[in-house]
């Protein structure tokens, strides 16, 4: 028997349901925002996700499913959406329309990590991208959008938000950073040890307890934004007040993606064990022009669609449609024209093995449909159905074709 990779799923009966219950309810809010559909292919050039999610991430260097494709390119699976929007975006020239875009996607990505509950190889998310705005109203938006996402879904989270400054405060507080890091060094693990000079930043979010109780002491970004920075992430932090939305601030929240600067976020839960992250995202406003487009300004998230998969209350299962049979073989037939027509405004199950009433109100039952629809010989000779309203448990007989 063949089974699954390591760390992939088969996604079918109640999680199937709750995939689309998720990315529908997902989508639903993403319109009513003003975000249209983007598909991008899941297979890209290594390049773009090197030069995006950046080299030294864990992403990039340990955990992409890379390889080479019978034409000798580079090419790799998808880590994460928001490279390929971003490449999209630019391969249709949208970044030269003055017009501001925003992009919804969902679908699978890949990352060779360990896997462990809540941690896959393969995992899906629904993610947003806003091109073209500039002010924190829009980070603000967005994760009111995402908020709205998971009250839909009947989900409770804890927010956490932190600013990575700009080009003009980060490279000085990146230095100080390191001069720290240099004075602790012999303590840090040997990860921190690496990414001293490949990624200092990235030290600051390592799960390690004792470099994180050396880390108490390190220098603050939040303390060291350059004015426009600071006054940005304060205004983020009045709006969500006003707006009832609590959240906490992190100032190691650095995020796994070098491609951020500005606003960065989580979205966390208690209920689902360590991987507790069930959405991320922040503002990536230099990514555009990084991957050869004209600078625009960008913000986006991605929702881990299994993390939340447990979470989620689903609505009530109500009877629906119409459930059709026949008591009679000669009568099977006859019920063809009727399904076909109803299967215009509601869902059919037609039954096609004519069987004894009770093993048909079984079958209705079984689909939960609203109306149960029988032909027997005496309904057949007459022209007739047999209707039950299964909700009010009405009786009638009725011509055919007035049904
Ligand atoms: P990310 O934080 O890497 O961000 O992933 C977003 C979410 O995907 C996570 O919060 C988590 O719920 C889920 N996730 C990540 N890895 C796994 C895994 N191995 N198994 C199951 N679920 C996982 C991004 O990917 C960014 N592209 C988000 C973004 C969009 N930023 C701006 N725009």
């Amino acid at each position: 028997m063949i089974n699954p990779l390591r760390g992939m799923k088969d996604l079918t009966f109640d999680d199937s349901q709750r995939f689309v219950h998720i990315v529908t309810t997902a989508i639903g809010v993403a319109k009513k925002y003003g975000y249209g559909y983007i598909e991008t292919p899941i297979l890209e050039e290594t390049a773009l996700f090197k030069r995006s999610v950046g080299d030294s991430s864990d992403i990039v260097s340990k955990e992409m499913y890379q390889f080479e494709d019978k034409g000798g390119n580079d090419v790799c699976m998808r880590p994460e959406g928001t490279a390929g929007v971003v490449r999209a975006f630019i391969s249709a020239k949208l970044d030269r329309q003055p017009v501001k875009q925003k992009f919804y996607y969902f679908g699978p990505m890949f990352r060779y990590e360990r896997p462990q509950k809540g941690r896959l190889r393969e995992f899906h998310q629904f993610g947003c991208e806003s091109f073209g705005e500039a002010s924190v109203y829009e980070d603000f938006t967005i994760i009111t959008m995402i908020s709205q996402i998971f009250s839909e879904l009947g989900i409770g989270f804890d927010l956490q938000i932190n600013s990575l400054g700009c080009t003009a405060c980060m490279p000085p507080y990146k230095q100080n950073l390191v001069g720290f890091l240099r004075e602790t060094q012999e303590e840090l693990c040997e990860d921190c040890n690496r990414r001293i000079d490949s990624n200092p930043i990235r030290v600051l979010d390592c799960k390690n307890t004792a470099c994180q109780t050396l880390l108490v002491n390190s220098p603050k970004l939040i303390k060291n934004l350059c004015g426009e920075c600071d006054t940005d992430f304060n205004k983020l932090t009045v709006l969500l007040d006003k707006a009832g939305i609590k959240y906490e601030i992190d100032t190691n929240l650095v995020r796994g993606l070098d491609y951020y600067n500005k606003t960065a976020f989580e979205f966390v839960s208690n209920d689902i064990g360590s991987q507790s992250a069930i959405a991320g995202g922040g503002r990536y406003d230099k990514l555009v022009e990084f991957l050869d487009g004209k600078p625009t300004p960008a913000v986006g998230f991605a929702i881990g669609i299994e993390r939340i998969m447990e979470l989620v209350q689903m609505p009530e299962v109500t009877r629906d449609g119409i459930y059709m049979g026949a008591m009679v073989e000669e009568a099977v037939e006859a019920l063809f024209p009727l399904a076909t027509a109803k299967r215009k405004e509601t869902k059919v199950t037609l039954e096609y093995n004519s069987k004894g009433f009770k093993s048909h109100m079984k079958g209705a039952d079984k689909v939960k449909a609203r109306y149960c629809v029988l032909i027997g010989e005496d309904e057949l000779a007459n022209g007739t159905v047999w209707v039950k309203d299964l909700e009010s448990k009405e009786e009638s007989t009725i011509l055919i074709n007035k049904f």
